[in-house]
C-alpha cells in the first residue's frame, strides 16, 4: 500500500495542509462572531489559553494515532487495539469521525457556496450586470443549489488528485494567498474612521467575564471546531507525515498558525464593525449585544463595503475570496476522511471513490438547502456540538488508556530522539489520560 497511499512531500506541505484544514470559516467567521457576542477581549484570552492547554494535546493524540497507523482513521485505531473489544471501540471512534466529517461537509459547503456567490457579486457589478449581481446576493433555492454544487465540485476536483498533487499542492498555493489577503484587509480597515474603537473593544479584556461558564464552553467548542478535532481528519493527515518529522513541533506550529489566524481575523472583523457603525450601519442588536452570526457576514459587512463606494467593490471581492479560500482548504480535508477510508478498506480507485462520496454528500447538502430553516441548524449542532467533542474525547481515551505508553514513546521518538526528557513527555501522557477527557466531558455535560 505504501507507495500508492502517497504522503506529504515536505514539512512545509504538511503544515500548510493541516493549517489549511484548521483555518476555515471557523476562524474568519466563527471566532470573531463568538468574540463579538461573548464580551470581546475576555473571550480572546480564554480561547488562547484553552487552545493551547486542551485542544493542542488532543490534536497531538490524533496526529500520533495517524502517524503510527499509516492508514485511514479506522485502520489506524484498530492497529493500536489489542483485543476484539478494543478493535470495536476503535472502529466506532474512527468511523464516527468519518461520518462527522461528512456531516460537517454537507452544511459547510452550503455556507461556502454563499461566500463564493458574494465574491462574484462585486465582479458582476463592476461589469455592469446589475441584475445578475442582485441575484447573486439574494437567497434563492436555485442559487443555493448551484453554488453548493460548484463548491463541492472544486473540493472533489482537488481530492481526486490525491495527497501530494491535490491537497498539498493546493494548500501551498491557497494558504499564503489567504494570509496575504487577510493582512492587506486589516491594514486597509485600520486606516478608516472608527477602527480604533473596535481595537479597544477587541483588545481590552473585561477580566470579570473570564470565568463565566458559558464563555468557557463557547471558547472550548470553538477551539475544537477550529482544530478540526474529532473528525478523523487529523488522524488521516498524521498518517501522511514522514517518520523523520518531529510531531511535537509540527503540531505546535499548526496550532500556532490556527490561533494566530483566528486572532488576525478578529483584528479585521471587530474594527470593521465599528467602522460600519461610524458610517451609520447598526452593529448592535436590540438587546444591546453586537450583531453576530450570518447577519454580521451577510448584512453588516456588505453594508460597510457598499458605504465605501467603488473601493468597496474590491474590498468585498477580497474579503469573500478570502472566505472562500479558507473554506476550500478545510473542505478538502473533510472529504479526505471518508475517501481514504473507502479507498483503503474497500480497495476502490481514488477518483471513483472521491466522485461517489462527494456526490453523495452533495445530495445531503441539497436536502439541507431545501429544508434550510431547520435542517442546517440541526446538522450543524449534531456534528459540531455533539459529534466533535464526544469523538475527540474518545480519541484521548484511546490514546491515554488503550495505547501502551512505551509504544507511544517509540512512535513519538521517531523524528524527536530526545523527547523522553522533554517537558512535553513529562506532561502530555497523563494530561491526555486524565485532564483532557475530564475537561471535555465536563464542558460537554454543561452544554447540555
Ligand atoms: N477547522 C475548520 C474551521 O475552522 C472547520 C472544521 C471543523 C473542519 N471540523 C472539521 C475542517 C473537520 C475540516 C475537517 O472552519
Amino acid at each position: 500500500m505504501g507507495v500508492s497511499r502517497g504522503g506529504f512531500s515536505s514539512r512545509f506541505g504538511f503544515i500548510m495542509a493541516a493549517a489549511g484544514s484548521a483555518v476555515g470559516l471557523g476562524n474568519i467567521w466563527g471566532f470573531p462572531t463568538q468574540t463579538a457576542s461573548n464580551g470581546g477581549a475576555a473571550f480572546v484570552l480564554v480561547y488562547l489559553v484553552l487552545a493551547f492547554s486542551l485542544a493542542y494535546p488532543a490534536f497531538m493524540a490524533e496526529l500520533l494515532i495517524g502517524r503510527y497507523g499509516q492508514a485511514n482513521a479506522v485502520s489506524s485505531m484498530q492497529k493500536i487495539a489489542r483485543n476484539t473489544w478494543q478493535k470495536r471501540f476503535g472502529f466506532v471512534v474512527g468511523f464516527g469521525g468519518i461520518i462527522c466529517a461528512a456531516l460537517i461537509l454537507s452544511f459547510y459547503s452550503i455556507i461556502a457556496g454563499w461566500m463564493m456567490s458574494y465574491a462574484i457579486e462585486p465582479l458582476a457589478r463592476l461589469g455592469g450586470f446589475t441584475g445578475a449581481a442582485d441575484w447573486l446576493i439574494n437567497h434563492s433555492l436555485i442559487r443555493n443549489i448551484l453554488f453548493t454544487a460548484l463548491f463541492m465540485g472544486l473540493t472533489i476536483f482537488i481530492i481526486r488528485r490525491g495527497v501530494e498533487e491535490g491537497i498539498e499542492k493546493w494548500s501551498k498555493r491557497l494558504m499564503p494567498m489567504l494570509i496575504g489577503l487577510l493582512i492587506l484587509l486589516i491594514i486597509y480597515v485600520f486606516t478608516l474612521d472608527g477602527a480604533r474603537e473596535g481595537f479597544n473593544a477587541y483588545l481590552n479584556p473585561d477580566i470579570s467575564r473570564v470565568f463565566e461558564p458559558d464563555l468557557l464552553i463557547s471558547a472550548l467548542g470553538q477551539a475544537f471546531f477550529s482544530l478540526s478535532l474529532g473528525t478523523s481528519v487529523m488522524i488521516i493527515y498524521g498518517s501522511y507525515i514522514a517518520k523523520k518529522e518531529n510531531l511535537v513541533t509540527l503540531g505546535a506550529q499548526v496550532t500556532l498558525i490556527d490561533v494566530s489566524i483566528a486572532f488576525l481575523a478578529g483584528l479585521l472583523i471587530i474594527p470593521a464593525m465599528y467602522v460600519a457603525q461610524a458610517q451609520g450601519v447598526a452593529i448592535f442588536a436590540e438587546d444591546g449585544s453586537l450583531i453576530s452570526g450570518s447577519n454580521l457576514v451577510f448584512t453588516v459587512l456588505p453594508a460597510l463595503f457598499t458605504g465605501m463606494g467603488d473601493v468597496g467593490l474590491f474590498v468585498a471581492f477580497g474579503f469573500f475570496v478570502l472566505m472562500s479560500i479558507a473554506a476550500l482548504t478545510s473542505s478538502i480535508s473533510m472529504l479526505e476522511g471518508p475517501v481514504s477510508y473507502v479507498v483503503e478498506r474497500h480497495d476502490t480507485p481514488r477518483e471513483k471513490a472521491t466522485t461517489f462520496i462527494g456526490l453523495g454528500i452533495l445530495v445531503l447538502s441539497i436536502l439541507i438547502v431545501i429544508n434550510l430553516e431547520w435542517m442546517l441548524d440541526f446538522v450543524a449542532t449534531l456534528s459540531t456540538q455533539y459529534g466533535q467533542p464526544i469523538i475527540a474525547m474518545l480519541c484521548c481515551v484511546f490514546a491515554g488508556w488503550i495505547w501502551h505508553r512505551s509504544d507511544i514513546l517509540s512512535e513519538i521518538k521517531q523524528g524527536n530522539e530526545h523527547v523522553e526528557h522533554s517537558l512535553f513527555w513529562k506532561i502530555w501522557p497523563w494530561y491526555t489520560k486524565f485532564v483532557c477527557p475530564t475537561a471535555i466531558g465536563l464542558v460537554f455535560w454543561h452544554s447540555l
